[in-house]
């Protein structure tokens, strides 16, 4: 089955609501060329409304970069799925490894990453509550260096599935993404080879396909990030079972994302 593109913008922590807004604008022109694929931009909660509201009867879709799981109530710094519709919402990721406390690159002291807490657990309950309210997710899993050469690459992303999809059925999945993002490539410029990013991406459809069902395997985008640019980006979307990129710093500048949209 052909499935769509789909290039997803992760800000992260990066743009004002103006600095959001003027590298939106000067999307607009990538995203009439390349009707044909899906683009997402997800700035940080405080830009969402500006950037929503620009994005409004565009080709361009907005996405979060997390949500909690409760509907609303004493839950005070979290941000609701029905906020996130309201600000325009039709994506939102969730189970970075950011948020889960796995950096590829950071200076932070170790013990303040349990303040990164999310886990297989609260992702799950993260991405019922995205399908409940019709967002579609973009859910994260991925390795870090050291699993990978324990050679653990496929049991640690075979449980972060398990533990996001727990309780979710394949009829309940349209329109959920799945990112490869293996931990090692994120904010370090050293991309996964092209190849060993497929094998990996098929090995996530081959469990999409087990735990819901082959139809729902065939349509999830299955997508890769770490260190995407304009340069490595055409390998990896010439791969099979890679539907598509989650970019974080090369989704920051305007032509360089254009370039990276443009080889979808
Ligand atoms: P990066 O981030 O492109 O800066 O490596 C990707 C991501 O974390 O989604």
């Amino acid at each position: 089955m052909a499935r769509r593109r789909l290039i997803a913008a992760n800000w992260k922590m990066n743009l004002t609501a103006p600095e959001g807004t003027s590298l939106t604008e000067a999307l607009f022109s990538v995203a009439e060329i390349r009707r044909d694929v899906d683009v997402v931009l997800c700035p940080s909660f405080p830009s969402l409304h500006a950037v929503g509201a620009l994005l409004r009867n565009s080709l361009v879709q907005l996405g979060a970069q997390d949500v909690f799981w409760g509907e609303k109530g004493a839950f005070t710094g979290q941000v609701s799925a029905a906020m996130l519709t309201d600000a325009g919402c039709t994506h939102c990721i969730v189970g970075h490894s950011e948020r889960r406390g796995r950096f590829g690159a950071s200076s932070l002291a170790p013990e303040l990453l349990p303040y990164f807490a999310d886990t297989d657990g609260t992702v799950g309950l993260k991405l019922r509550r995205l399908l409940f309210a019709n967002i579609h997710p973009i859910l994260c899993v991925g390795e870090t260096l050291e699993e990978r050469e324990a050679g653990r690459t496929e049991d640690v992303v075979r449980l972060q599935l398990e533990g996001a999809l727990s309780g979710v059925d394949a009829a309940e999945t349209f329109g959920l993404a799945v990112a490869y993002e293996p931990v090692w490539a994120i904010g370090t410029g050293s991309v996964c080879d092209a190849g060993e990013a497929n094998r990996v991406c098929g090995f996530i459809r081959s469990r999409l396909a087990e735990r819901l069902s082959p139809e729902a395997a065939d349509q999830i985008r299955v997508l890769y990030g770490g260190s995407v640019n304009s340069k490595n980006a055409a390998p990896l979307f010439r791969e099979s079972d890679i539907d598509g990129a989650l970019v974080g710093a090369g989704s920051l500048k305007a032509a360089e994302f254009g370039r990276i949209v443009l080889a979808a």
